[in-house]
């Protein structure tokens, strides 16, 4: 039987996992495979640290790049994270011809260009089933299920720490401050939080998965971004009201301008299975040509999950090796990726949740619907009620009818501009 020779570069969360698979399941694996996939090194930064999987201390060596284009390794696997490094490390290894397999999100959102580009012109193959959604094996089905239809939308629950804060606000009783120290004691976010909370992460896999449904290049800075740090309690509250969930979502579109790409909160309909996609899961919902709606959720990260996804494609790409069709998959579902226009947020059609902090005052709501009027934006739903105990203000919670969004953003100007709202205004879009 063929040994397939694995570089392992980083031996944390994921990597452990990897190793841990590859010597638990070496049996299954190779039946499924008809070759073995052997460990011939493994990169760390400390080599006392103690890990979470034990592999022997000759395999250990702190250079991923010698170890990245070493004789013997067949496919190197970066899961060390970060952008620059590792982006160097894995041009170094695809330039000798070695076959990839990352889980690494920034890596691909921002430099996934370069490192595409590199392994075409090399035939090498490049898998990242691991970078969206943890152990969903999303990019398989996109790229290998669906490759017989037209992905028309895609709305995903895509970043674990934001699904686990939005679905804890909805239960009340404690602040988004609480629930991110309580995300971070049980390890489901990271030291620093932000990327995860402002949307940035959701951006990284909606960059790579919007690429995958409708073969287009992505530039991150296309997706329009908004995180959930300014929700508050009341928000939540009235969504409930409402018969809505708060989700952070993150969604791409065709339209016949172009595609509308995007990542905010949204109000969910609470009768849609998205709703009910409960603490650190995932789930993608996809809507097709032919297939119709289909949606693909469980675990968006974790150390198994995650793990689960890497050496699923380290063994297709195992397979390939063996089949002599290394670089055979094209790597952005089609060889030459057009740009495509991203339709402006100004043009967008929703239904708008908008939340204002107004003084008790006669007229104020008066005035408020004034404005919003003028702007066309008409209200379907009105409804008000104190902020807090402690404070003269009331939250006046104005639910519209479809508007567009360049009208309802100058409408708020407006009622800034009239100094009605004491408090930046609320605006959360409403799904459909
Ligand atoms: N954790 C998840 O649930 C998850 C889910 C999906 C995707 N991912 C992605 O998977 C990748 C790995 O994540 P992780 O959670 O496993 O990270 P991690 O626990 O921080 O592990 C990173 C590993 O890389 C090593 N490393 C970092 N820089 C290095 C350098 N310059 N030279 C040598 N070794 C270096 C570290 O060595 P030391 O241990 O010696 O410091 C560590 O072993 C990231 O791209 C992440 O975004 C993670």
């Amino acid at each position: 039987m063929r040994d397939i020779g694995v570089g392992l570069l980083g031996l944390g969360n994921v990597g452990a996992g990897v190793v841990r698979l590859l010597y638990e399941n070496a049996t299954a694996i190779e039946a499924r495979l008809g070759a073995r996939l052997v460990i011939r090194g493994v990169a760390v930064r400390d080599l006392q640290k103690t890990r979470l999987a034990e592999v022997d201390a000759s395999l250990l060596c702190t250079d991923p790049m010698e170890l990245a284009t070493r004789d013997g390794i067949d496919i190197v696997c970066e899961l060390i994270g970060g952008e620059e490094f590792a982006r160097d490390v894995v041009l170094a290894a695809i330039a000798a011809n070695k076959q990839i397999v990352t889980a690494n999100k920034a890596l691909l959102a921002v430099h996934g260009e370069a490192l595409y580009t590199a392994a075409e012109a090399k035939g090498v193959d490049l898998y990242y089933e691991a970078a969206v959604c943890g152990g969903i094996p999303i990019i398989r089905a996109l790229r290998e299920g669906l490759a017989s239809d037209r992905v028309e939308s895609i709305t995903g629950i895509v970043n674990g720490t934001s699904n686990f804060i939005t679905s804890a606000m909805a239960s009340g009783g404690s602040s988004f401050e609480e629930i991110l120290a309580t995300a971070q004691r049980e390890g489901y976010a990271e030291a620093d939080p932000t990327l995860d909370v402002s949307g940035g992460d959701a951006a990284h896999k909606l960059a790579i998965l919007a690429m995958l449904c409708f073969g287009t290049r992505v530039q991150l800075d296309a997706i329009h971004v908004e995180g959930i740090e300014t929700l508050a309690e009341i928000d939540y509250a009235m969504a409930k009201k409402h018969g809505y969930v708060i989700k952070s979502l993150a969604m791409a579109k065709r339209l016949d301008a172009g595609i509308e790409l995007r990542v905010h909160p949204a109000m969910v309909p609470q009768s849609w299975l998205l709703a009910d996609v409960p603490d650190t899961k995932n789930a993608v919902y996809v809507d097709s040509y032919a297939l119709g709606s289909s949606m693909y959720y469980g675990a968006g990260a974790g150390m198994m999950p995650t793990a689960m996804s890497v050496v699923s494609d380290l063994i297709e790409i195992g397979r390939n090796i063996c089949a002599n069709a290394t670089g055979s998959m094209p790597l952005r579902s089609q060889r030459q990726l057009p740009a495509t226009a991203v339709v402006p947020m100004s043009a967008l059609r929703s239904h708008y949740y908008l939340r204002f902090s107004v003084e008790d005052r006669p007229g104020t709501l008066g005035k408020l619907t004034t404005i919003l009027g003028e702007h066309r934006v008409s209200i379907a739903n009105l409804s008000q009620r104190p902020m807090a105990e402690d404070t003269e203000l009331i939250a006046v919670v104005a639910l519209t009818h479809e508007a567009i969004e360049g009208d309802v953003q100058a409408a708020l100007s407006s009622i800034a501009d009239a100094g009605l709202s004491l408090a930046p205004p609320q605006l959360i879009r409403i799904a459909s």
